[in-house]
């Protein structure tokens, strides 16, 4: 008997091992993936892991992908000023009266979709392959991507790609003291009000749609409701780009999560790098903003900066060519956590996205922002109160100002030391 019971025990053993999780990443963006990612990697050392995904990684093992291109718009290069335009403002991003919402038409697809359709009949009994334990997503304004946790039954996590959690935050907890300004630059008293009104027009206005399009064109992932929570929350944030502040309940800050041990450089970069007795200064936009784009105003205070500095430039730039200094060294992609890791390099211009900014602190590397819209002027904005950074406007900036910001940040030490 107790042979008997201690094979079951042991076949048990070989047959149980880890939860099937299924990822859905709904916003096509390099970073976005890049921090779900570092998320998925985590969970296949135990787990097995789909991820319903418009940007793709490959299969590894524990880890299957589902291309879901034809669901969720994948976001490449753009115009710097045409982002600017779209996403600095609160009343940008969310339309007060728009004919169709967004979010429900990519639900729409996203149900229509094949693995999503057998993922649901799943859940009748048929296939194991398409039955999963948990579901961990990037969720947007709707919870119309909710139906698929609610349908299984099963718990759901939210992940958010960036420090500030702002109209999702409100999603989750409606009375969070948090205050929705994309354009906060650290809390001053007169900009009370402004806040306040981004803070009701964010937490009312996408409600206000979703009840509009429900009676408009209802749905049956409808029955989700607008109170939905999930059961836990992932936020891509750290106490140094926050002010202390009651949080979510079930949220847990992984910010930095994607900091892994560094690669090898690629040999024209490191000689580029070891070869500059001054130093190196690394300048990248982001995945997204593409900086060739910029007007040639600010590209030329930038080349006329480059001129003027004895260190080497390492610039992410990807765009016609324009007259360019022997210092400075362009290219379309590069590795930028293992730039920054490298001891020469002194100075980080960037437009102060989330998880550069992790990567320069993470090097101890100075950064002088230019932050361009969304959580970025707030990033930029608690760095400066650390002493750590400092930050221009990309719209005004000159040769002249670019200058004297980068000499302070390259021979005050005290940049270096806080950092
Ligand atoms: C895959 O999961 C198993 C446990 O289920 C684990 O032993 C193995 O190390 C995982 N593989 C990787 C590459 O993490």
């Amino acid at each position: 008997m107790k042979v008997v019971l201690f094979m079951i025990f042991a076949i048990q053993c070989t047959v149980v091992y880890g939860a099937r999780i299924l990822v859905i990443e709904s916003c096509g963006s390099y970073s976005h993936w890049q921090y779900m990612k570092s998320i998925v990697d985590v969970l296949t050392k135990r787990h097995h892991v789909t991820a319903i995904t418009p940007i793709l990684s490959g299969d590894q093992q524990n880890y299957t992908e589902i291309d879901a291109t034809s669901v969720f718009p994948v976001y490449g290069e753009r115009d710097t000023m045409d982002l600017i335009e779209s996403y600095s403002s609160v009343f940008h991003m969310v339309p007060l009266y728009p004919k169709n919402s967004f979010e429900r038409s990519i639900c729409d697809s996203f149900y229509a979709f094949e693995p999503v359709k057998r993922i649901l009949k799943a859940n009748d009994g048929s296939a194991k392959a398409n039955r999963f334990d948990m579901i961990v997503m990037e969720p947007f304004y709707s919870s119309c991507l909710s139906y698929l946790a609610y349908r299984l039954r099963i718990p759901e996590v939210h992940v958010y790609p960036s420090s500030l959690s702002t109209s999702l935050e409100l999603m989750v907890e409606p009375n969070s003291n948090y205050v929705f300004n994309p354009l906060l630059k650290g809390l001053n008293l007169h900009r009370y009000i402004p806040i306040q009104l981004q803070y009701f027009y964010a937490k009312f206005v996408p409600l206000l749609t979703e009840i509009r399009m429900k009676y408009k064109k209802p749905r049956r992932y409808d029955v989700v409701g607008l109170n939905h929570k999930p059961s836990g929350v992932l936020s891509n944030m750290l106490n140094i780009v926050d002010t202390p502040r009651r949080s979510i309940e079930n949220m847990e800050r992984i910010g930095g999560i994607h900091l892994k041990p560094p690669n090898a450089l690629p040999d024209d970069v490191l000689q580029f790098i070891e070869d500059s007795p001054h130093g190196v200064i690394y300048i990248s936009f982001g995945s997204i903003s593409s900086m060739s784009n910029l007007p040639d105003n600010i590209q030329q205070a930038f080349v006329g900066m480059f001129e003027k500095v004895p260190q080497r430039i390492l610039w992410k730039y990807n765009g016609k060519t324009i007259y360019l200094p022997k210092n400075v060294m362009t290219k379309k992609w590069l590795p930028q956590r293992d730039i920054l890791l490298h001891p020469n390099v002194k100075l980080f211009i960037s437009h102060g996205g989330i998880s550069g900014i992790y990567e320069a602190i993470d090097a101890g590397v100075p950064i002088l922002g230019f932050p361009l819209f969304y959580d970025q002027p707030r990033n930029m904005g608690f760095l400066v109160q650390h002493g750590i950074a400092l930050s221009m406007d990309i719209l005004t900036v000159n040769k002249e100002s670019l200058l004297k910001n980068v000499q302070e940040l390259l021979y005050n030490e005290k940049y270096d030391q806080y950092v």
